[in-house]
Protein backbone atom coordinates (compact mmCIF):
# COMPACT_ATOMS: atom_id res chain seq x y z
CA UNK A 1 0.00 0.00 0.00
CA UNK A 2 3.10 2.16 -0.20
CA UNK A 3 3.75 5.35 -2.70
CA UNK A 4 0.28 6.13 -3.65
CA UNK A 5 0.60 9.33 -2.06
CA UNK A 6 3.44 12.17 -2.90
CA UNK A 7 5.43 12.56 0.23
CA UNK A 8 8.59 14.82 0.69
CA UNK A 9 10.34 14.98 4.18
CA UNK A 10 10.84 18.37 5.69
CA UNK A 11 13.67 19.28 8.40
CA UNK A 12 13.30 19.75 11.56
CA UNK A 13 9.16 18.61 11.08
CA UNK A 14 7.09 17.16 8.60
CA UNK A 15 6.43 16.49 5.23
CA UNK A 16 4.84 17.83 2.72
CA UNK A 17 2.05 15.59 0.70
CA UNK A 18 1.25 16.55 -3.06
CA UNK A 19 -2.48 15.32 -2.98
CA UNK A 20 -6.06 17.05 -3.71
CA UNK A 21 -7.45 16.83 -0.34
CA UNK A 22 -10.95 18.14 -1.48
CA UNK A 23 -11.25 14.09 -3.31
CA UNK A 24 -12.02 11.52 -1.14
CA UNK A 25 -9.13 9.16 -0.52
CA UNK A 26 -9.91 5.84 -1.11
CA UNK A 27 -9.45 2.97 1.88
CA UNK A 28 -5.26 2.31 0.85
CA UNK A 29 -4.97 5.99 0.54
CA UNK A 30 -6.82 6.54 3.80
CA UNK A 31 -4.21 3.90 5.65
CA UNK A 32 -1.26 5.41 3.66
CA UNK A 33 -2.11 8.52 5.32
CA UNK A 34 -2.40 7.31 8.93
CA UNK A 35 1.28 5.60 8.60
CA UNK A 36 2.52 8.82 7.28
CA UNK A 37 1.33 10.80 10.01
CA UNK A 38 2.61 8.73 12.27
CA UNK A 39 5.94 8.55 10.79
CA UNK A 40 5.89 12.03 9.84
CA UNK A 41 4.12 13.86 12.61
CA UNK A 42 2.96 16.68 10.52
CA UNK A 43 1.55 17.57 6.94
CA UNK A 44 1.99 20.62 4.31
CA UNK A 45 -0.15 20.64 1.77
CA UNK A 46 -0.68 23.82 -0.80
CA UNK A 47 -3.44 24.51 -3.46
CA UNK A 48 -5.89 23.56 -1.49
CA UNK A 49 -9.64 24.49 -1.57
CA UNK A 50 -11.54 22.34 1.36
CA UNK A 51 -15.14 23.26 2.23
CA UNK A 52 -15.56 22.50 6.02
CA UNK A 53 -17.36 19.57 4.97
CA UNK A 54 -14.39 18.27 3.04
CA UNK A 55 -11.85 19.20 5.99
CA UNK A 56 -14.52 17.39 8.36
CA UNK A 57 -14.00 14.17 6.28
CA UNK A 58 -9.89 14.71 5.70
CA UNK A 59 -10.01 14.49 9.60
CA UNK A 60 -12.19 11.58 10.52
CA UNK A 61 -9.14 9.92 8.50
CA UNK A 62 -7.44 9.77 11.94
CA UNK A 63 -10.25 9.76 14.55
CA UNK A 64 -13.50 11.02 15.60
CA UNK A 65 -14.21 14.29 14.44
CA UNK A 66 -14.84 16.89 17.41
CA UNK A 67 -16.72 20.14 16.43
CA UNK A 68 -17.18 23.14 18.32
CA UNK A 69 -14.82 22.33 21.17
CA UNK A 70 -11.54 23.48 22.92
CA UNK A 71 -11.00 25.61 25.98
CA UNK A 72 -11.03 29.42 24.72
CA UNK A 73 -13.40 28.73 22.71
CA UNK A 74 -12.24 27.51 19.04
CA UNK A 75 -14.75 26.85 17.27
CA UNK A 76 -14.50 25.92 13.36
CA UNK A 77 -12.23 28.89 12.89
CA UNK A 78 -9.55 30.55 14.15
CA UNK A 79 -9.38 34.83 13.20
CA UNK A 80 -8.06 37.79 14.41
CA UNK A 81 -11.79 38.51 13.49
CA UNK A 82 -12.97 36.86 16.78
CA UNK A 83 -16.84 37.42 15.29
CA UNK A 84 -15.48 34.86 13.26
CA UNK A 85 -13.56 32.36 15.44
CA UNK A 86 -11.92 32.05 18.65
CA UNK A 87 -8.57 32.81 19.64
CA UNK A 88 -8.33 36.18 18.30
CA UNK A 89 -5.05 37.75 18.26
CA UNK A 90 -2.41 37.28 21.05
CA UNK A 91 0.82 35.08 21.10
CA UNK A 92 0.02 31.78 22.27
CA UNK A 93 3.28 29.76 23.97
CA UNK A 94 3.89 26.64 22.87
CA UNK A 95 1.37 23.59 23.93
CA UNK A 96 -0.73 20.68 23.37
CA UNK A 97 -3.93 20.83 22.69
CA UNK A 98 -5.99 19.10 25.89
CA UNK A 99 -2.91 18.35 27.55
CA UNK A 100 -4.10 19.10 31.12
CA UNK A 101 -7.46 16.81 30.14
CA UNK A 102 -7.84 13.20 30.44
CA UNK A 103 -7.85 12.52 26.40
CA UNK A 104 -5.28 15.63 24.62
CA UNK A 105 -6.81 15.87 20.85
CA UNK A 106 -5.43 13.23 18.30
CA UNK A 107 -4.45 15.66 15.38
CA UNK A 108 -5.45 18.87 14.05
CA UNK A 109 -5.72 20.52 10.98
CA UNK A 110 -5.54 24.27 9.82
CA UNK A 111 -6.64 25.39 6.31
CA UNK A 112 -5.91 29.19 5.44
CA UNK A 113 -8.75 30.71 3.87
CA UNK A 114 -8.17 34.47 3.83
CA UNK A 115 -4.87 35.40 5.18
CA UNK A 116 -2.34 38.31 4.37
CA UNK A 117 0.21 36.11 2.44
CA UNK A 118 3.90 35.49 4.30
CA UNK A 119 2.18 37.73 7.11
CA UNK A 120 1.40 35.34 9.90
CA UNK A 121 2.23 31.82 10.94
CA UNK A 122 1.63 29.00 13.28
CA UNK A 123 5.23 27.11 15.11
CA UNK A 124 5.61 23.70 15.19
CA UNK A 125 8.26 21.61 17.14
CA UNK A 126 8.65 18.00 17.35
CA UNK A 127 8.53 16.76 20.56
CA UNK A 128 9.68 12.91 19.71
CA UNK A 129 12.50 14.04 17.49
CA UNK A 130 13.33 15.96 20.03
CA UNK A 131 13.67 13.62 22.77
CA UNK A 132 15.84 11.21 20.45
CA UNK A 133 18.15 14.22 19.83
CA UNK A 134 18.80 15.10 23.82
CA UNK A 135 21.88 14.73 25.67
CA UNK A 136 22.11 10.95 27.15
CA UNK A 137 22.55 12.16 30.37
CA UNK A 138 19.69 14.72 29.92
CA UNK A 139 17.61 11.44 28.83
CA UNK A 140 18.58 9.56 31.72
CA UNK A 141 17.72 12.40 34.22
CA UNK A 142 14.25 12.80 33.17
CA UNK A 143 13.49 8.78 32.71
CA UNK A 144 10.68 8.57 35.46
CA UNK A 145 9.63 11.64 36.23
CA UNK A 146 6.35 13.52 36.03
CA UNK A 147 5.07 17.10 35.59
CA UNK A 148 1.74 18.57 36.14
CA UNK A 149 -0.22 20.41 33.00
CA UNK A 150 -2.84 22.77 33.92
CA UNK A 151 -5.55 24.82 32.67
CA UNK A 152 -3.48 27.66 31.03
CA UNK A 153 -4.72 31.03 33.15
CA UNK A 154 -7.28 33.41 30.88
CA UNK A 155 -4.98 36.06 30.39
CA UNK A 156 -4.93 37.85 27.19
CA UNK A 157 -1.52 36.55 26.17
CA UNK A 158 -2.92 32.97 27.16
CA UNK A 159 0.61 32.43 28.47
CA UNK A 160 0.71 29.77 31.55
CA UNK A 161 2.41 31.22 34.64
CA UNK A 162 5.77 28.79 33.88
CA UNK A 163 7.49 29.11 37.55
CA UNK A 164 3.91 29.73 39.47
CA UNK A 165 4.39 28.28 43.14
CA UNK A 166 1.85 24.93 43.29
CA UNK A 167 -0.38 26.44 45.42
CA UNK A 168 -1.73 28.70 43.11
CA UNK A 169 -3.02 25.85 41.22
CA UNK A 170 -6.48 25.61 41.00
CA UNK A 171 -7.21 21.86 41.60
CA UNK A 172 -11.06 22.76 40.18
CA UNK A 173 -9.55 24.01 36.76
CA UNK A 174 -8.58 20.91 34.13
CA UNK A 175 -5.12 19.54 35.58
CA UNK A 176 -3.86 16.12 34.48
CA UNK A 177 -0.50 14.71 35.66
CA UNK A 178 2.15 13.08 33.28
CA UNK A 179 5.56 11.39 32.37
CA UNK A 180 7.86 13.99 30.73
CA UNK A 181 8.38 11.46 28.60
CA UNK A 182 4.74 10.28 27.38
CA UNK A 183 4.22 7.34 25.13
CA UNK A 184 2.44 7.97 22.51
CA UNK A 185 -1.25 6.60 22.88
CA UNK A 186 -0.99 5.19 19.33
CA UNK A 187 2.43 4.50 17.99
CA UNK A 188 4.30 3.75 21.39
CA UNK A 189 6.56 6.42 20.08
CA UNK A 190 8.39 8.01 23.27
CA UNK A 191 8.00 12.05 23.08
CA UNK A 192 9.04 14.97 25.06
CA UNK A 193 5.83 16.24 26.35
CA UNK A 194 6.40 19.44 28.03
CA UNK A 195 5.72 23.33 26.99
CA UNK A 196 5.43 26.70 28.59
CA UNK A 197 2.07 27.28 27.50
CA UNK A 198 0.69 24.33 30.09
CA UNK A 199 3.30 22.72 32.16
CA UNK A 200 3.78 23.60 35.59
CA UNK A 201 6.49 22.05 37.66
CA UNK A 202 8.12 18.56 38.03
CA UNK A 203 6.05 15.98 40.40
CA UNK A 204 7.75 16.10 43.82
CA UNK A 205 11.14 18.18 43.13
CA UNK A 206 11.74 21.70 44.67
CA UNK A 207 10.35 24.32 42.17
CA UNK A 208 13.63 26.27 41.65
CA UNK A 209 15.08 22.70 40.45
CA UNK A 210 12.15 22.23 38.46
CA UNK A 211 12.07 25.47 36.60
CA UNK A 212 15.44 25.03 35.96
CA UNK A 213 15.18 21.23 34.16
CA UNK A 214 11.92 22.69 32.49
CA UNK A 215 14.18 25.36 31.44
CA UNK A 216 17.01 23.32 29.62
CA UNK A 217 14.37 20.93 28.14
CA UNK A 218 12.77 23.96 26.90
CA UNK A 219 16.12 25.44 25.69
CA UNK A 220 16.22 22.20 22.88
CA UNK A 221 12.69 22.31 22.04
CA UNK A 222 12.67 25.95 20.93
CA UNK A 223 16.34 26.42 19.97
CA UNK A 224 15.79 28.39 16.12
CA UNK A 225 16.89 25.32 14.05
CA UNK A 226 14.66 22.78 16.05
CA UNK A 227 11.18 25.12 15.22
CA UNK A 228 9.27 25.07 12.08
CA UNK A 229 7.01 27.84 11.06
CA UNK A 230 4.93 27.76 8.82
CA UNK A 231 4.16 31.36 6.88
CA UNK A 232 0.45 31.04 6.16
CA UNK A 233 -0.74 31.73 1.99
CA UNK A 234 -4.23 30.82 0.80
CA UNK A 235 -5.03 27.48 0.29
CA UNK A 236 -2.16 25.78 2.85
CA UNK A 237 -2.89 23.17 5.04
CA UNK A 238 -1.23 21.74 7.96
CA UNK A 239 -2.35 18.40 9.46
CA UNK A 240 -0.33 17.55 13.08
CA UNK A 241 -0.14 14.75 15.71
CA UNK A 242 -0.79 16.73 18.75
CA UNK A 243 1.01 14.40 21.04
CA UNK A 244 3.72 14.53 19.21
CA UNK A 245 4.28 17.84 17.69
CA UNK A 246 3.29 20.85 19.52
CA UNK A 247 2.24 24.07 18.29
CA UNK A 248 2.46 27.58 19.04
CA UNK A 249 2.33 31.40 17.26
CA UNK A 250 3.42 34.63 17.96
CA UNK A 251 1.19 37.85 18.22
CA UNK A 252 -1.24 38.33 15.38
CA UNK A 253 -2.16 42.09 16.22
CA UNK A 254 -0.35 43.40 13.66
CA UNK A 255 -1.59 40.89 10.95
CA UNK A 256 -4.48 42.32 8.92
CA UNK A 257 -6.66 39.53 8.04
CA UNK A 258 -5.85 35.77 9.47
CA UNK A 259 -9.15 33.63 8.75
CA UNK A 260 -8.31 29.79 9.43
CA UNK A 261 -10.27 26.85 8.72
CA UNK A 262 -9.60 24.25 11.86
CA UNK A 263 -11.45 20.94 12.08
CA UNK A 264 -9.46 18.55 14.82
CA UNK A 265 -9.68 14.55 15.70
CA UNK A 266 -10.35 13.89 19.35
CA UNK A 267 -11.58 11.02 21.46
CA UNK A 268 -13.67 13.43 23.36
CA UNK A 269 -14.06 17.12 23.28
CA UNK A 270 -13.07 19.49 26.04
CA UNK A 271 -16.05 20.22 27.31
CA UNK A 272 -17.25 16.26 27.53
CA UNK A 273 -14.04 15.85 29.43
CA UNK A 274 -14.68 18.67 31.82
CA UNK A 275 -18.55 18.71 32.68
CA UNK A 276 -17.68 21.51 35.84
CA UNK A 277 -16.89 23.92 32.68
CA UNK A 278 -18.76 26.29 30.63
CA UNK A 279 -17.81 28.67 27.71
CA UNK A 280 -18.39 32.42 29.01
CA UNK A 281 -17.39 35.74 26.92
CA UNK A 282 -15.05 33.47 24.48
CA UNK A 283 -13.41 31.84 27.90
CA UNK A 284 -13.82 28.62 29.26
CA UNK A 285 -14.45 29.03 32.98
CA UNK A 286 -16.15 26.79 36.30
CA UNK A 287 -19.59 26.64 35.56
CA UNK A 288 -20.29 27.84 39.70
CA UNK A 289 -17.71 30.81 39.39
FE1 LIG B 1 -3.77 24.92 20.27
Amino acid sequence: MSGQIACEALDPVGARLDIDLSVPLDADQQDELRGLLAEHHLFVLEGQSLTLDDQVRVMSIFGPVSRNEGPAGVGDFVSRDTKEGGLASGALAFHSDLAHSPIPMIAISLHALDVTPGATSTMFVDGARTLARLPQDLQDRIDGLEVWHCFPTNTPEQFRTFGAPPSEINEALPLEQRPIVMEHPRTGEPVLYVFPMMTDHVVGMPLAESDELLAELFSYLYEPGNIYEHPWKNGDVVIWDNIAVQHGRRDQHDVATRLLQRVVSAEKGFYEQHPNMVQRGGHAVLADY
